[in-house]
């Protein structure tokens, strides 16, 4: 039998499916670079996930041809993993789009409409017995309907945002798209990320992690938003400068923010948990029971068919 290790506890019927194929090893905590370089060497193959350090320098260390073929990643970001340097390893890398798309915009616009509408804060509010009855001017937030929506990054995440915030919310929507985007549905694509910043109400990020995108959303991107505007982050926490987004919200120079992603994850920073205007989840982006046990059984398929000497369907490098 094949040596399978599954660094995160998964779906119980995915797992059962896994056992019956593989000698599994469940692993319950994030690898490190040194782990990961180990793992290379020991497994035939990986299902990873977010935390766990395929760095450059893990593959490296595993030397020029690990046992590992195939890294069948859960979750559709991989800039955990260096696919390159995997690649150049000879190790397959898959992940897991479209399964997520839909449970992540919902994310999206929770977090959208409970920081334009205060909800984390009412809910902190009522919770400590501090609500002091219904009034004229009490919680007073921003109107979500008809107001422009801003995209950055216009993939499948991006779009299912746009929909929910057209069809639900009659809100125009702009987006911002490094390559030339075309949509089926009514949305305007603008030249630059200041243009985007600055005309839109809502701006929700949906661009992948990695390098490529590090501190896109950065100071200056910030300070051309509107004073009324917010931001709200469901991609990864490197697209956007942290330290700038919590000077701007102190500053008020922001209406809020709405994140489910952060620079250093799980540590979210003090001063960013002391403010009242932004509304903070724990990467709840995919986090439904029916969404996570597709993503595993995705992950999973990826990794049968590449030890059964199929294509796997999701690679990535
Ligand atoms: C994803 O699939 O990318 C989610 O953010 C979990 O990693």
């Amino acid at each position: 039998m094949k040596k399978l290790l599954i660094t995160r506890h998964i779906a119980e019927p995915v797992l059962e499916q896994a056992r019956a194929r593989f000698d599994v090893t469940l692993a319950s905590a994030p690898l490190s670079v040194d782990d990961c370089a180990e793992a290379l060497g020991a497994y035939d193959a990986i299902l990873p996930t977010l935390g766990d350090d395929f760095t450059a320098g893990a593959f490296a260390k595993a030397g020029a041809n690990p046992r590992c073929g195939i890294l069948g990643n859960f979750g559709v970001g991989y800039s955990h993993i260096d696919a390159a340097a995997a690649a150049a390893h000879g190790v397959a890398v898959t992940n897991t789009p479209d399964v997520l798309t839909d449970a992540t915009a919902d994310i999206g616009m929770t977090l959208l409409l409970a920081t334009a509408r205060r909800a984390g804060e009412g809910e902190r509010m009522v919770r400590a017995g501090r609500w002091g009855g219904f009034g004229p001017k009490v919680g007073l937030g921003t109107h979500v309907t008809g107001k422009t929506l801003g995209i950055i990054g216009m993939g499948r995440i991006g779009q299912a945002v746009a929909r929910r915030g057209h069809f639900g919310f009659a809100m125009p929507v702009i987006y911002f798209n490094r390559s030339q985007k075309t949509v089926d549905f009514p949305a305007r694509q603008v030249e630059n990320l200041h243009d985007l910043m600055a005309g839109a109400d809502f701006v929700v990020i949906t661009v992948p992690g990695g390098a490529a995108n590090a501190k896109l959303v950065d100071r200056d991107a910030l300070a051309a938003m509107k004073p009324e505007g917010i931001l709200v982050n469901i991609a990864r926490g490197e697209v956007v400068d942290e330290a700038a987004l919590i000077e701007a919200l102190e500053a008020g120079r922001i209406a809020g923010a709405g994140l489910d992603v952060y620079e250093h994850e799980p540590h979210v920073p003090e001063r960013l948990r002391a403010l009242e205007n932004c509304v903070l989840l724990p990467h709840l982006g995919s986090a439904t029971v029916e969404t996570r046990q597709a993503m595993a059984q995705m992950a999973l398929d990826n990794i049968i068919a590449f030890t059964e000497g199929r294509p796997p369907p999701q690679k990535v490098n």
